[in-house]
């Protein structure tokens, strides 16, 4: 097959971050993807309706004119978060979803819930009003292994949170095992699965030395989960759905502190295409980035198609952020130095 048309794909959860990382890296995303769900873990968290407005002023606003692009955005759940403001928000379509990250569970979430069951009462409006749930599917209790975190998760919350609110509609996101891809299944919820984790299991983050540019949340797995992730993303099946988790962090940070993060966002459908065309499934392509999203979140598909081209290009290392024309850092894609083959038709930015 020498090319791919399909409509245009979204995606359901990303990390845009604020400032002059924003403004220098939301083109990647703006031009493959119709509409994405923004993370709200900024550094001040996007906690209350203020705030989502104004971030998602910064986010339009660091959007090239002309550009067709919805940022759909997140209220952080807290213990602290009002009831009436969650509603409020929803009601009037500030916030598109609730995201709950464990307290302390990845990057930016020292804000988050220190005891789920405290706000079972969100859960229950949330269901109530038809509000999605994004998960962050990892406990963060120390004495669990790191490895075993999501599914330590779902046996002790999830099962409960959707045992007690039967209509709420879940996502858990970023799913890295086969467990959960099972869990998925049989209780009939709806996930995401990211680039990184259908290509890098655990061995990724130890080649070569101590490797951050592999390090993520939640951390790969072994790789009988990476097949299990494989399968599901590919079959088509409507419960799973294109989320990259894209989360850039600036190289120095990232080499000072290993902080959790994959930046895939300039080569993400590449990617995943990379792994579609493996398992012969291109024909399936188009339902998982493009179509199950949001069949779940009752919207219509994008109206505009791309075209994929099957053409080698070589990735390369880094990003660069600047201002104006300083560069002030850069940060490292996913897939760098290495060959991908499908391209957008006309895209200006993979390289
Ligand atoms: C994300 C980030 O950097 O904001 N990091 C990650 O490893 N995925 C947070 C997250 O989604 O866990
Ligand atoms: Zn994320």
């Amino acid at each position: 097959m020498k090319n791919l048309i399909i409509r245009k794909p979204d995606d359901w959860h990303l990390h845009l971050r604020e400032g002059l990382v924003l403004k220098n890296i939301i083109k990647y995303t703006t031009e493959y993807f119709g509409r994405a769900i923004v993370m709200p873990n900024t550094n001040e968290p996007v906690t209350t309706i203020e705030r989502a407005v104004s971030y998602k002023k910064e986010i339009l606003d660091a959007i090239a004119l002309g550009t067709n692009f919805d940022p759909l955005m997140t209220i952080y759940l807290t213990d602290e978060t009002n009831k009436e403001e969650l509603k409020r928000g929803y009601k009037d379509k500030v916030f598109f979803a609730g995201k709950l990250y464990p307290a302390n569970a990845t990057t930016n979430s020292r804000h988050g819930v220190k005891e789920i069951k405290n706000i079972y009462k969100l859960f229950e409006i949330m269901e109530d009003i038809g509000m999605p749930l994004l998960i962050h599917g990892e406990v963060t209790d120390s004495n669990v292994d790191i490895f075993d975190r999501e599914e330590v998760f779902i046996d002790r919350e999830l099962n409960q949170i959707i045992n007690r609110f039967p209509r709420l509609k879940v996502v858990l996101e970023h799913i890295t095992t086969r467990y959960a891809v099972e869990f998925v299944m049989e209780k009939k919820i709806h996930a995401t699965i990211t680039p990184h984790h259908l290509h890098i299991n655990r061995n990724a983050m130890f080649f070569g030395g101590l490797n951050s540019d592999f390090y993520c949340l939640p951390v790969a797995k072994r790789e009988f989960n990476r097949l299990s992730l494989i399968k599901a993303a590919t079959s088509g099946i409507e419960n799973f759905f294109l989320g990259t988790d894209s989360a850039p962090h600036m190289r120095e940070w990232k080499a000072f502190c290993g902080c959790a993060g994959i930046f895939n966002a300039p080569v993400a459908l590449s990617s995943y295409l990379k792994v579609f065309q493996e398992e012969n499934s291109l024909d399936k392509f188009e339902a998982f980035a493009s179509l199950n999203g949001p069949k779940f979140y009752n919207l219509p598909p994008n109206q505009e198609k791309i075209n994929l081209v099957y053409e080698s290009f070589k990735v390369d290392d880094f990003v660069e952020i600047s201002d104006s024309f300083k560069v002030v850092g850069k940060i490292k894609k996913f897939h760098a130095g290495e060959f991908l083959n499908w391209r957008i038709q006309n895209d200006s930015h993979s390289s």
